[in-house]
C-alpha cells in the first residue's frame, strides 16, 4: 500500500506491545481493520522500557531525528515492526519512555508527563515530515497525543506541504485531560496564538486534551451515547463548553471488539473452547476457574459473578465493595481482578477473609486470567459511573457472561436490557449500591428459576458482533467528510 496517502495513528498504548486498558485494545485492532479495508495505515507509539515485543522483531528505521525547540538538539530514534502487514513505529527516547510504568507510579503521575508527551507529539511530526508525503490523516488518541492536531493546525498555515493533512482527535476518556501549569505552555513550542479560552487555555492552566479538541478537524468519542453525554455538565468534566462549541464536528463511533483475541471459540488462554452452537465448554471453564482461584467446588452449581477492571471510581468498584456482604448472603461466588486504588484493593483483600472459598480477589494485571474469568463466570458486573465505551462488557457478551451494568455511555449502546425479549443483559439507571444489588438479584433469580430463558439470553449474548470492520467503515467515512484524500 506504500504510495497511497497515509493515515497515521498516534497513541500512547497499543496491544500487544503496551496496554493499561481499553485504549491499548483499540489501537491493537482499529488501525488493522482500516489496513484490511485497503487504507494505508500506520501507528506510532512510544518505545517503553516495559514494552512487550510479543514475538515481533523490531528494527531501527530512523535514528537521531532532531526534535527541535524547546529543547537543545534532542533526538529520537524510531524502530519498526510489521504487524500483520501494517507498519508499527516505536518512538524511542530512553529518558522519557524507558521507565517502570507508563504514566504514573503509586505516588502519582510522573512529574514530567507534559514534557514526555509533548516530546512524543513533536517527534511524531518530525518523523512524519521525513516521509515522502506528510500523512493524509493524523489520528490522535487521548491527552497524550492531543497536541499533535494543534501543532498541525498551525503548521499547515505555514508549510504548503502540510496543507492537505487532516486531523482527528479521539476521546477515550474525558476525565484524563493532561492539565498542567501555564508555564509549560509557554515553553512547549506551540504557537502562542493557541493561548485563549477556545484554545489550549483552561482556567489559567495548559490543557492538552482541550487543545486537541479545539484544533482537530474532527473530534470523536467511542460511543454515540457518550458523545451526547459529554455535552452536559454531568459528564463533560469541565470541557462541555468547548465540546458544545465544536459540536458540529463531534461524532460518536462505537468501538468494536477484537474477536481474533476475544473469542471463547479457540481462545489460547482457556482450558477448552465453546461457542453459541456448542456452549458446553463454558461449564468446564467455570470448573477450571474455580480450581485455579481456590474457590469452593460447591460454586460449580451456583452463579459465579465477576468484575475485571481498573479499581477506580469510574468503574464503581466502591459500589461492588459495598454490596459484597449482602451479595454473599445469596449463596453466590464473586471473582474480582483489578488494580488501581490502594484503599479499594485493601478493602477487598480484607473481605476475602470473611468469605473464604466464595470470594476471590486478584490484585494485579493479568491478560490471560482476564480471559479465563470472562469464560468461567455467569454474570459480569460493570457498575460504571460513566463509560465512554467499555470493552469488557462486549467481551463478556461474547464469552456468555451476562452483563449487569449501569445504563451509561457505551453500556447503553451495547447491552439490550432485560426484560426486552431480545435482552442480552441487565442495566440500572443510577450508579448506587441499592440499584446495583437489586439488578444483580434480578439476574440471579433468572439464572436460578428460569433456566431456559437464561440459556437463550446467553446464546443471544454470545451471538452479538461488534465488529471493528463496521467501526473502521465509520472512520473512513469521517476521514472523507473532513476532506482527507485517501487515494
Ligand atoms: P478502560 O479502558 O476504561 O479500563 P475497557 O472496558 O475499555 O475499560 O477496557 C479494559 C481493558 O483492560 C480490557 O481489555 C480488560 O480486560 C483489561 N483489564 C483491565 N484491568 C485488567 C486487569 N487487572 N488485568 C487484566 N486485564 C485488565
Ligand atoms: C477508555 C474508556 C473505555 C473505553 C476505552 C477504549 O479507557 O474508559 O470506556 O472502552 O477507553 O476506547
Amino acid at each position: 500500500m506504500a504510495g497511497k496517502p497515509l493515515v497515521l495513528f498516534l497513541a500512547s498504548e497499543m496491544y500487544p506491545f503496551s496496554k493499561t486498558g481499553g485504549l491499548g485494545d483499540v489501537l491493537g485492532a482499529l488501525p488493522l481493520a482500516l489496513h484490511r479495508k485497503g487504507i494505508n495505515t500506520a501507528v506510532l507509539t512510544p518505545m517503553y522500557g516495559r514494552l512487550s515485543t510479543a514475538g515481533y522483531k523490531l528494527r531501527l528505521t530512523q535514528s537521531h531525528i532532531p526534535v527541535g525547540y524547546p529543547w537543545p538538539p534532542v533526538t529520537a530514534d524510531v524502530y519498526q515492526t510489521d504487524y500483520h502487514g501494517m507498519p508499527v513505529y516505536f518512538l524511542a527516547r530512553g529518558e522519557y519512555f524507558d521507565r517502570r510504568f507508563y504514566y504514573n507510579t503509586y505516588d502519582g503521575d510522573y512529574f514530567d508527563n507534559c514534557e514526555r508527551f509533548n516530546f512524543f507529539c513533536r517527534a511524531a511530526l518530525e518523523f512524519a515530515s521525513r516521509l515522502p508525503e506528510p500523512p493524509a490523516v493524523i489520528h490522535a488518541h487521548d491527552w497524550q497525543t492531543a497536541l499533535a492536531p494543534a501543532y498541525v493546525s498551525f503548521l499547515r498555515k505555514k508549510e504548503p506541504r502540510w496543507a492537505a493533512t487532516r486531523t482527528v482527535m479521539t476521546i477515550h476518556n474525558l476525565a484524563f485531560q493532561g492539565r498542567f501549569s501555564s508555564r509549560l505552555f509557554w515553553e512547549c513550542g506551540l504557537d502562542h496564538a493557541a493561548w485563549h479560552m477556545d484554545g489550549a487555555e483552561y482556567f489559567g492552566d495548559f490543557n492538552l486534551l482541550k487543545a486537541g479538541i479545539a484544533y482537530a478537524d474532527a473530534v470523536t468519542t467511542v460511543s454515540p451515547s457518550y458523545a451526547r453525554e459529554i455535552l452536559t455538565p454531568q459528564f463533560g468534566c469541565g470541557l462541555e463548553g468547548i465540546l458544545n462549541k465544536r459540536r458540529a464536528v463531534l461524532r460518536g463511533i462505537l468501538n468494536g471488539a477484537d474477536y481474533d483475541v476475544w473469542d471463547p471459540d479457540g481462545d489460547k488462554f482457556l482450558p477448552c473452547s465453546y461457542n453459541p452452537g456448542d456452549p458446553d465448554g463454558k461449564r468446564e471453564c467455570k470448573k477450571s476457574l474455580i480450581r485455579e482461584l481456590y474457590l469452593s467446588d460447591q460454586l460449580e452449581d451456583k452463579p459465579l459473578l465477576s468484575f475485571i477492571g481498573r479499581m477506580r471510581g469510574q468503574k464503581g468498584i466502591d459500589l461492588l465493595t459495598e454490596i459484597i456482604p449482602r451479595l454473599m448472603k445469596k449463596q453466590v461466588g464473586v471473582v474480582v481482578l483489578g488494580e488501581g486504588n490502594l484503599k479499594h484493593e485493601a478493602r477487598l483483600l480484607e473481605l476475602i477473609e470473611e468469605y473464604p472459598g466464595r470470594l476471590a480477589v486478584v490484585v494485579g494485571y493479568s491478560e490471560d486470567l482476564a480471559h479465563r474469568i470472562q469464560a468461567g463466570s455467569d454474570i459480569f458486573l460493570m457498575p460504571s459511573r460513566y463509560e465512554p465505551c467499555g470493552l469488557t462488557q462486549m467481551y463478556a457478551l461474547r464469552f456468555g457472561a451476562i452483563p449487569v451494568a449501569t445504563a451509561v455511555g457505551g453500556l447503553i449502546d451495547t447491552i439490550r436490557p432485560y426484560p426486552d425479549p431480545a435482552a442480552t443483559g441487565f442495566t440500572f439507571a443510577e450508579p448506587n449500591a441499592e440499584q446495583f444489588l437489586w439488578t444483580i438479584n434480578l439476574a440471579i433469580k433468572l439464572w436460578r428459576e428460569e433456566k431456559a430463558a437464561w440459556v437463550a439470553m446467553v446464546e443471544r449474548a454470545m451471538s452479538q458482533a461488534f465488529t471493528w470492520e463496521r467501526s473502521a467503515g465509520d472512520y473512513i467515512k469521517l476521514y472523507g467528510d473532513i476532506g482527507a484524500r485517501l487515494e
